[in-house]
């Protein structure tokens, strides 16, 4: 109980980190130096990185690599990526190279509409219910104009606004519907704003006009955006799919068969799926976005037709093999994260300054280049052989290997199967 604590959040940063080092890392031989040593010595961009939450103590690092050679409608991307696991950028960047020779990928922007709700209770008749949002509905989009005014300004806002009647599932219960175009920007602030303001107007002019009051739950946007959609693909003929010991009919069958296998068996479309966020999560990181929105939504899209289901597809027509995926990803290429993080805007500057459409065709690329890469080597060598080979420099690194040692064991590697055990007893080796 002595751990409990109040005003924490008034404590400076040194009183936080000594706090939590009497309370909690007393045992923890270096933990002052472990925090300190990741604090940025430029003390401006330091404060920024503070400010982004509350109590921050220390920065937490992952690494930001760089997958090139993606070639997309024609232009060719480098594609920023942030993330732990070891393989997935050496992954990409084959899927890359593999497919730059073969077409590139092609995408596509199927719809970009974003969707909030007002959720909210009404135990009077649905009839007077409907007129009065008939009647109230101009009002509602009027009163929001001083937020959405400058969103018009650009080509977007408010599309429509429905009343939905909920009552079947849940007694009394009923939605504001609306859905809005945010262009550039993901829009949660937008979106949660409008909202607020609707259930405002909506609820302030219902006491003079229904028998019974309306009862306001929340307002809130949804992170479940079926009609924000992209669509990636490649394409080759069958036999253009040949590479040294890979016969490329048996490879693009077992392959159209793995994915098939991932639409029907939801244990095996979770991993399946996973490795597609392996990338959409790495570039969504890299450039600022919200990764747990962007997971929310994907996975729900999986699961839309009451089962969850693969999120890629594959086919062999007329001896041409296609691979595509069509996925909701509600992205922004302005606010939040991306005007303030400098690796961020560095990641969208070696994206080119792409919009939220063209990020969401990068992003749709990454998921879909990783899922291949991923069914490339499960439906051929197997998964372990890439995953140790990337992984074997985390186990040098647990054992502390010097460079020398490294060189050593890495060479010996390049004819040798990586396995944990493999690697214990070839260090163990260099070293008697
Ligand atoms: C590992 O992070 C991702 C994979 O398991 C994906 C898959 O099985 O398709 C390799």
């Amino acid at each position: 109980m002595s751990r409990l604590v109040s005003g924490f959040s008034k404590l400076s940063k040194t009183e936080k980190v000594n706090w939590l080092i009497k309370n909690h890392l007393s045992d923890y031989d270096g933990a002052e130096n472990t925090l300190k040593q990741y604090w940025n010595s430029d003390q401006k961009l330091q404060q920024l990185h503070d400010e982004f939450i509350e109590n921050t103590i220390t920065n937490y690092y992952l690494p930001l690599g760089v997958a090139p050679n993606f070639v997309i409608n024609d232009k060719v991307y480098t594609i920023p990526m942030t993330t732990e696991e070891s393989s997935v950028v050496a992954a990409a960047s084959k899927a890359a190279k593999f497919w730059q020779t073969r077409g590139g990928f092609k995408t596509t922007v199927i719809s970009t509409n974003k969707i909030g709700q007002v959720h909210f209770t009404y135990t009077g008749d649905f009839k007077a219910l409907e007129s009065y949002f008939n009647a109230i509905k101009p009002q509602l989009i009027e009163d929001a104009k001083p937020i959405t005014k400058n969103m018009e300004k650009r080509g977007g806002g408010i599309l429509d606004i429905e009343l939905r009647n909920k009552t079947n599932a849940l007694d009394n219960y009923y939605q504001l519907h609306a859905t809005f175009e945010t262009l550039d920007a993901m829009g949660a602030n937008f979106i949660n704003s409008c909202l607020e303001q609707f259930a405002k107007t909506f609820t302030a002019n219902a006491e003079s006009t229904l028998p019974k009051p309306v009862n306001v739950i929340m307002s809130i946007l949804s992170n479940y955006v079926p009609e924000c959609l992209v669509r990636a693909e490649v394409s080759c003929k069958v036999e253009d799919l040949a590479e040294k010991d890979i016969d490329p009919n048996t490879f693009a069958e077992k392959f159209v068969q793995a994915v098939k296998i991932a639409e029907i068996e939801p244990y095996r479309a979770v991993t399946h799926n996973k490795g597609i966020m392996n990338g959409i999560d790495a570039v969504v990181l890299a450039t600022g976005n919200d990764f747990r929105a962007i997971e929310a939504g994907v996975h729900a899209y999986a699961a839309r037709n009451g089962q969850y289901s693969s999120l890629t597809h594959a086919k062999i027509e007329n001896g041409v093999f296609t691979f595509w995926m069509e996925i909701p990803l509600a992205l922004g290429t302005v606010g939040g994260l991306t005007n303030l993080h400098p690796l961020v805007k560095l990641a969208l500057q070696v994206l080119d300054q792409p919009n939220a459409k063209t990020l969401m065709q990068i992003v749709a690329v990454a998921g879909l280049a990783q899922n291949f890469a991923a069914l490339r080597s499960l439906t051929t060598t197997g998964i372990q052989e890439g995953h140790m080979k990337m992984h074997l420099m985390n186990i040098l690194n647990q054992f502390e290997a010097t460079p020398d040692e490294k060189l050593k064991i890495v060479d010996h590697f390049k004819t040798n199967i990586v396995t944990h055990s493999a690697v214990v007893e070839a260090i163990e080796k260099l070293r008697a």
